[in-house]
Order: structure tokens, then sequence, then C-alpha cells
């Protein structure tokens, strides 16, 4: 009797997700984590083995069983075999530019608040992590439209999000292109509800996102830098017809807990990327301008970056003569 496998990668109907259930068939990816937390992700093979300094381990001795085993090399070490998660995947797949990584797509899930049936536009789709979560939370009746200037990158996102999902999901649009000159032909003015940057420049594509987004829609630009942060808080804001810009990062500490051994991890990502959203205005209509007076110098003489409407004289003085003046 032949091994069972998995179906052809054809485009996938239904909500994408990603998930299989059911005995571990021929040709699903499968991961392996050893004592020490060492991880190694294989594509089942009837008949092949896999090597480890540490040993060999047969496919077939993985093949047809529930995943959740612990499986021993020839050479006496232990393994966890898993079907990997989302969050798994995404940090050891190959990849062209760096990743969004899980802490932060799942904040840009959240607060871009993506929903199932969005219309999201997506820039630079780069390896394809961030795209594979917002696949997942559009679901079935919702798009993702994802640009990426790159040919070679999108490329390598196509692979990963084909991999992870088993198929090309049937909401997906990818456009090999700059988001400024694709996005109009792309998108009806006015129909997209969140925008999703991740890029260096996100400011040079803020006329296209506003022209893009539907009244109420979010715009959410996930930035690595404080200059980068700066620059697309101050571009939203100079707009006019978004919403106070909302800048943010997070900080994920794990623990150590272990008897009364009860600490923080003494390792921890200190800094991945920041994040930002704004909400689009209903065209023509404008916020408020905020009341409150910018810190002194904010929009000093060193200051070159976009102004925002309606700052008071004072705001642009230089914060040393401000102080030195009778
Ligand atoms: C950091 S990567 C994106 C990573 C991706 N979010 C992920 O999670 O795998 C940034 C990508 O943006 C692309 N890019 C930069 N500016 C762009 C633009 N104006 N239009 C389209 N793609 C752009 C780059 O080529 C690069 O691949």
């Amino acid at each position: 009797m032949s091994a069972p496998s998995t179906p052809d990668p054809a485009p996938l109907d239904g909500a994408p997700s990603g998930v299989r259930r059911g005995p571990l068939v021929v040709g699903e990816w499968v991961r392996l984590v050893d004592a020490k937390g060492r991880k190694h992700n294989l594509r089942l093979e009837t008949g092949k083995q896999f090597f480890t300094n540490r040993g060999s381990l047969d496919h077939d001795a993985m093949i047809g069983r529930a995943e959740g085993f612990t499986l021993t090399s020839s050479l006496g070490a232990d393994y966890l075999v898993f079907r990997p998660l989302l969050s798994e995947f995404v940090v050891s797949m190959p990849r062209g530019a760096a990743v969004v990584y899980p802490k932060d797509a799942a904040q840009i899930v959240a607060m871009a608040d993506i929903f199932p049936g969005a219309r999201v536009v997506e820039a630079g789709v780069g390896s394809g992590a961030l795209t594979c979560s917002l696949l997942r939370a559009v679901g079935a009746e919702g798009t993702v439209s994802s640009f990426e200037r790159r040919e070679d990158f999108a490329e390598i996102a196509t692979k990963n999000v084909t991999q992870f999902f088993g198929g090309r999901p049937a909401g997906w649009r990818l456009t090999v292109g700059d988001l400024v000159e694709a996005l109009p032909g792309t998108e009806t003015p006015g129909t997209v509800d969140r925008v999703i940057l991740d890029m260096l420049a996100p400011w040079e594509c803020i006329d296209a996102v506003a022209e893009a987004l539907g009244a109420g829609g979010i715009i959410c630009c996930y930035v690595a830098t404080t200059t980068q942060l700066a620059r697309v808080v101050e571009t939203l804001r100079a707009h006019g017809e978004f919403t106070e810009p909302q800048p943010w990062e997070t900080l994920v500490r794990e623990w150590h807990v272990e008897g009364l051994a009860v600490r923080p991890s003494h390792k921890m990502n200190g800094h991945t990327g920041f994040l930002v959203t704004a909400r689009r205005m209903a065209p023509g209509e404008r916020a408020p301008v905020k009341k409150r007076r910018p810190a002194p110098g904010a929009y000093g003489t060193d200051y070159d970056g976009p102004r925002p409407a309606g700052l008071p004289p004072q705001a642009a003085a230089d914060p040393e003569e401000t102080a030195a003046a009778p």
C-alpha cells in the first residue's frame, strides 16, 4: 500500500489556515527539536533518512503517525516531532529580506484591525512572513493585495506562502512593482480597508495610500529606526486627512520558571521595530489640529522635515534663543 501524500498544491479555496490535521503524510513539512532546543525542518519523503550530528532518523518512522511524538535517532538522541506553527515557520523559512517577527505580526493584526473579509494592501512583501498572517486574518472572504518591487523577493515570498498554506490562497494577489506606481492601477480609489507598509521609506507612499483607503480605513507602518519613525509620523500629520498617528513598540521578555528559580530570561530581543497607525478621514475632512503646544524647539531651526498645519510660531523657534529672549 502506498504512503498517504499531500494533495496537489493548486489554488486553494476557502479560508487559508496552513493547519493540517490527522496523521503526517508524504510531502508535508515537520519540525524536529532536540533536547537543547535546536530545530530542523524537513519535508517527509518515503524511504528517506534525515542526518544530524546525533545520528539519523527515518522519514518512514514519522509518516502515518499523529504529530506530537518523540523519535530517537540511530545514536540515541531524542527529537520532538510536530508540524510547524506559523510563528515557527516564518522564522525558519528561506528569506530574501528581513521578516516581520511574530510578536509584531500579532500587533499588526490586532492594532491595524485586520478582520475576516477585509481588503488589505501590503508592501513590500519581502519574504512573505507578514503576508501569511494577513491572509489568515482576512479569511475566505477577504483579499490581500501585496506589492513588491524586487522580482527575486516576490519569488521567495510566493514559495514561502505557497509552502505554508499548501497552495496559493485564492484571496492573494501579488504585484511586482513599486507601490506608488502600481497601486492606482490595481485598487479602485477609496475601496481599501487596511494598508500595511514594511519598507525603507513608507512616507513616500502616503499620498498613494490615502487615495486607495476608504473613509475610516487604517494605515499601519512598521519601521526599524527612530529617524524613519519620525519621518513617517510627521508625513502623516502634514498630510492632514489622517488622524493623529499613534507610534509604539513592544518588548517581549521570556521567563525562566523552575522550582524556586522564577526570574526573567537573561536573553531578550531588545529591538525589532516600531509601529505606527493612523485612520483615514473621509476625503476632504481634516482631523482637528492638536491643541497642545509642541515641545520647545521640536520644530526649531534644526528641524527640516514635514511640518504639521497650524503650528504656532513659537514652536518653530530655537529653544535656546527662546530661553534667552527677554
Ligand atoms: C523588510 S522587507 C518586507 C518584509 C515582509 N514584510 C515580511 O514580513 O517578510 C521590505 C521590502 O519592501 C520592498 N519595498 C521597498 N519599497 C517598496 C515600494 N515602494 N514598493 C514595493 N516594495 C517596496 C523591498 O524590496 C523589500 O523586499
